[in-house]
């Protein structure tokens, strides 16, 4: 395959261009690296993709480089199988505001010019990286993507409006549209702002880490390279116009993963307790029937295993940097 990577720096978009790359396919990466945390830890993402030879890489806002007049992107989609569409501002503290326009802009309008671009190209795949954000407090559990959709956060309601494109975009164009909703995704390279990376880094250094709300709210917590095989299952086999929830099936409180945390450091971590943040939602779980049967996901990294993972790479790649 040939593929597009959107948000190629970032966490998940590195991570699942490596995995393509490795695969043998090839890989068009655009980044426009939005400042929402240290470049630094994106070059570092990048560096694998960009030793290898089958990888582009282009410096670039989704916004712009459909525009007729953007010429040096000009056919960037020209012999793209699939487009993996993992671009957006993410962050759901960050989200309300006047910083509600970074949000619009990067995950509504970006989408909508993708989408738009992608009319020409009748034989595209886009797999969109949607939310368990879109779901709010929902009254059912486990999560069905039946339910009716009612973010909290603002953040929520772009990634919600973006999948809603997606199924515009295929019911009245048939532009081939999947949207897989991801559940807390962790491992190596997440991003700083998430709980893990922050959790691992204070652990390590002995310094004291913010939890917001009791420690008692669940997540369905899954591991990256879980949701990088989700999304090539979702190019192969995915129902079109279809929305798949893609969880890890390990979920646990924030308390549990503490203690979890500090049995595989050996260390006890500084925690202190703070109020719980507005767009915040108190459990997440995901009902993955849909997907098991029709993507064939099956969650094959386990917390114990994942946790350690990420640990591993604070200690070695993050806290190097010296970023704090
Ligand atoms: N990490 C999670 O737990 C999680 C959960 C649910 C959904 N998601 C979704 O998965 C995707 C990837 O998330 P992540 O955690 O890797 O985030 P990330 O911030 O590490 O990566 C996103 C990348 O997109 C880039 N980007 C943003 N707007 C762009 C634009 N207009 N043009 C080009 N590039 C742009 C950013 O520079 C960044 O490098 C996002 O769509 C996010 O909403 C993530």
């Amino acid at each position: 395959m040939r593929c597009l990577v959107t948000g190629a720096a970032g966490f998940i978009g590195s991570t699942l261009s490596e995995r393509l790359l490795n695969d043998g396919h090839d890989v068009v990466g655009v980044d426009c690296f939005v400042p929402y945390y240290p470049r630094v830890l994106k070059d570092s993402n990048l560096q694998g993709p960009l030793g290898h030879e089958r990888f582009q890489f282009l410096e670039a806002d989704l916004n712009t480089i459909f525009d007729s007049d953007a010429i040096p992107y000009a056919g960037i989609l020209d012999g793209i199988d699939v487009v993996f569409h993992q671009a957006a501002q993410a962050g759901v503290r960050a989200s309300w505001g006047a910083d509600f326009a970074i949000y619009t802009h990067n995950n509504i309008l970006a989408t909508q010019k993708l989408l738009e671009a992608c009319r020409k190209y009748p034989d595209i795949r886009v797999v969109y990286a949607s939310s368990s954000s879109v779901y709010g407090e929902t009254p059912k559990f486990p999560m069905h993507e039946d339910d009716l959709p009612r973010p909290v956060s603002p953040y929520g309601v772009s990634k919600l409006a973006a999948e809603h494109l997606m199924r515009l975009y295929f019911a009245n164009f048939g532009v081939k549209t999947v949207s897989l909703r991801y559940f807390t995704v962790y491992g190596p390279r997440q991003r700083p702002d998430m709980a893990f990376h922050r959790l691992c880094a204070s652990i390590l250094q002995g310094t004291q880490y913010r939890m917001f709300g009791t420690g008692e709210q669940t997540r369905d917590f899954t591991y990256v390279d879980d949701i990088v095989l989700a999304n090539i299952a979702a190019a192969e086999r995915g129902q079109l116009g279809a929305v798949y929830n893609i969880g890890g099936g390990s979920r646990i409180s924030m308390n549990d993963v503490i203690a979890k945390l500090e049995g595989i450091a050996g260390r006890k971590g500084n925690i202190t307790y703070e109020g719980r943040e507005n767009g915040d939602v108190t459990h997440t779980g995901a009902d993955t029937t849909s997907a098991r049967k029709e993507l064939g996901f099956t969650p094959r990294v386990d917390l114990n295993e994942g946790l350690a993972k990420e640990l591993a790479y604070i200690e070695q790649v993050v806290l190097p940097l010296k970023l704090n």
